[in-house]
């Protein structure tokens, strides 16, 4: 069994390493698959305005009964409303949607080399100061911009970046790591590494799905991570995967399987940077 099943992102502030993700979830699916999530025991909700389910993911929360001080909120602001007036404006609008008096995390969903981060980290700051968001973070960002936003002085707590065995970001983890700043995966399954051989070995060696083998790895390297199903079994298996240990050695092999390329390449994407 894991222990690790938060991670430290503040002080009274801790994230579940395991979150539901709802990209692509949308109306009547988006309500049901978060309050099946919710209900199974996720406790940790992955949304962006871009998903465009805001008001689906209030109506899960308020049908759960699940107490606010139990859950944890990530939402994230587009690319393109990252100047000051467009933060303060969109964290009211994210606050409403959501029938939330807090975001808990926030996020800046890609970098946009067309805005100062200074400008637009100085306006999610003012939001933190009154409340509205707990932490701020960000999402696609290389060293370079993460660089850039530390030096800004405003805490960055966590990036939010596609991350699987065959493509493990192990440079960009290494920085994180040195600057505390916590490290979320996503697609950790869409990307096919479900298939591989060494998943597939050691899915038949612990007696865990390939998807399990995955999600427990990305924990076991002190990472959270976001994996989204539509089916309640999946949904469970998912949630499940701290109950079991993967020897250090066979971590190891999942650590060196070949690196190939990202599976969320957008033209918007500033992964040269
Ligand atoms: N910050 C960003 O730019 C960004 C980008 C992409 C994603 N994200 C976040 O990360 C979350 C997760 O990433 P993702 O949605 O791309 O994909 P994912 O969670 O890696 O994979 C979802 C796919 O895997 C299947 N699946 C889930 N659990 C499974 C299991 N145990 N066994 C077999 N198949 C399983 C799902 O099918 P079923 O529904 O049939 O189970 C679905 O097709 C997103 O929902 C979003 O919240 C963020």
């Amino acid at each position: 069994m894991l222990t690790n099943l938060t991670i430290k992102l503040k002080d009274n502030l801790a994230i579940p390493v395991i979150g539901f993700g709802t990209w692509q979830l949308k109306g009547e699916e988006c309500r049901r698959t978060v309050s099946d999530a919710l209900a199974i025991g996720y406790r940790h909700i992955d949304t962006a305005d871009r998903y465009g389910n805001h008001h689906e993911v209030a109506a899960a929360i308020k049908d759960s009964g699940v107490d606010r001080s139990e859950l944890f909120i990530t939402t994230k602001i587009w690319l393109d409303s990252l100047h000051h007036q467009d933060v303060l404006a969109d964290v009211d609008r994210f606050l409403n949607e959501l029938e939330l008096e807090y975001i808990d995390l926030l996020l800046i969903h890609w970098p946009n080399k067309d805005v100062a981060i200074a400008e637009t980290l100085g306006a999610i700051e003012e939001c933190r100061k009154v409340g509205k968001v707990k932490a701020i973070g960000v999402s696609n960002f290389t060293t370079h911009h993460l660089e850039e936003a530390l030096a800004t002085g405003i805490e960055i707590v966590n990036n939010q970046v596609e991350l699987h065995p065959s493509f493990n970001q192990k440079e960009l983890r290494q920085y994180c790591d040195q600057k505390n700043i916590s490290v979320t995966a996503y697609s950790p399954l869409r990307a096919g590494d479900m298939d591989l051989p060494i998943v597939r070995s050691l899915s038949l060696k612990y007696g865990h799905s390939p998807a399990q083998i995955i999600l427990n790895w990305i924990v076991s390297r002190n990472m959270i991570v976001i994996p989204q199903s539509t089916d309640k079994e999946r949904m469970k298996e998912n949630l499940s995967v701290t109950e079991f240990v993967i020897d250090e050695a066979d971590l190891a092999l999942l650590d060196s399987v070949p690196q190939g390329e990202r599976f969320n390449d957008p033209e918007f994407g500033e992964f040269d940077r």
